[in-house]
């Protein structure tokens, strides 16, 4: 079938625009009365460690499902992009899985890292959009992340579904290490049910992304910071903005801002500031004044309490709905999609097939 763009301008306004119901259709498919329906034979209760590994975007899915992995199962984590995992000769536990996050399911580097895990591990996972792909044929397991086709060689609806799809598998690692009981595993499936009515809110704000990003536009850097699961999107975020909009884009942890980076702002630097009210929120706006103090532009994308309790002095600020601080990195997406969009669309370049990109990396 031709997919078309349905009356949208790009690709890659569609498929963000599709991404609550995309994301609904995936928890429907995985979740029901209560429980998780993935395969029996992920077995995560005596599991010594999960090696996570991909390229790009899927990478930082794969650093957000650290912090999950950690702190909802106590599973140590280590994630790893496919180009350096591949060559360093990595040793693996015996007792450990292998997991492989990819949206095309071809892309070389992730595919040879799967080639190495095999034999060492005790299963091969991959968390893939196309079934039928070379990555998904050569797992021991292949779970799609039914996003449908994806078009726009920046990847949106491929990410929120690989997080949604990582942080299932999380909770059931969490409920087979007994660290969640069937209570909080109910309540946990619950709220994430709801988080595609939090998207649509959250996409509502499209008007006003739209403005700020225009503004971005006329930068030459823009920073993104991100704290605890919110670090990696601050990676997401930069990196979607360079690749549509050409614009030089850096993600940091917050918390790093001080040990470096903090020597780029002046008062030509937006720094996008990824924060919802947290408990580490306190921490984040200390930063934040830091970027102020030196005349940096903060846009600080938060919830209602974090925009009340940042107060005066941000250059921008875009409030989301609240939502549990598990599901941040999800909703967060959004406005960090829509903002690279807008401000690619402002520059006027080509937003569904950027320069010297191309969908899916065949080649190492
Ligand atoms: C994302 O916007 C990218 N174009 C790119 O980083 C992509 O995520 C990466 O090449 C991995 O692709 P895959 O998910 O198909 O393996």
């Amino acid at each position: 079938t031709r997919i078309e763009k349905a009356g949208y301008k790009h690709f890659m306004a569609k498929e963000i625009a599709e991404q609550p119901i995309v994301l609904a259709d995936a928890i429907k498919y995985y979740c029901g009365g209560g429980r998780i329906n993935l395969p029996e034979d992920l077995e995560f209760g005596a599991l010594d460690r999960l090696t996570l590994v991909a390229c790009g975007t899927a990478s930082y899915a794969c650093m957000t499902a650290k912090y999950w992995f950690e702190s909802l199962a106590g599973l140590p984590c280590e994630v790893d992009i496919a180009s350096e995992f591949r060559y360093r000769e990595p040793p693996m536990p015996e007792n450990s899985y292998a997991m492989f996050v990819s949206q095309s399911g071809e892309t070389a580097d992730t595919l040879a890292a799967l080639r190495y895990a095999r034999g060492k591990v005790s299963k091969i996972v991959s968390i893939v959009n196309v079934p039928s792909s070379s990555i998904a044929r050569e797992s021991d397991i292949a779970l799609p992340i039914l996003a449908g086709v994806e078009v726009g060689v920046a990847s949106t609806k491929a990410f929120t579904c690989q997080l949604a799809v990582l942080l299932l598998l999380a909770l059931k690692a969490g409920h087979a290490r007994r660290r969640i009981d069937d209570d909080s595993l109910a309540a946990h499936l619950k709220s994430l049910a709801a988080l595609p009515g939090l998207m649509n809110q959250a996409l509502g704000r499209e008007p006003s992304i739209a403005v700020m990003a225009a503004a971005v536009a006329e930068a030459q850097d823009v920073l993104f910071l991100g704290r605890g699961s919110m670090f990696p999107l601050a990676l997401e975020g930069a990196l979607k903005l360079k690749e549509i909009s050409y614009i030089h884009a850096e993600g940091y942890a917050s918390g790093e801002l001080k040990h470096g980076p903090i020597a780029l702002i002046d008062k030509n630097v937006p720094v996008v500031v990824l924060a919802p009210r947290d408990a580490l929120f306190d921490k984040t706006v200390s930063n934040m004044q830091e970027v102020m103090a030196r005349h940096g532009k903060v846009i600080l994308i938060t919830d209602p309490k974090g925009a009340e309790e940042a107060g005066l002095g941000t250059w921008k600020t875009l409030t989301l709905p609240d939502v549990p601080a598990l599901l941040a990195p999800i909703l967060y997406a959004l406005p960090a999609q829509l903002l690279a969009y807008h401000a690619a669309v402002a520059k006027g370049t080509d937003v569904d097939q950027p320069r010297n990109l191309a969908k899916s990396v065949t080649v190492e």
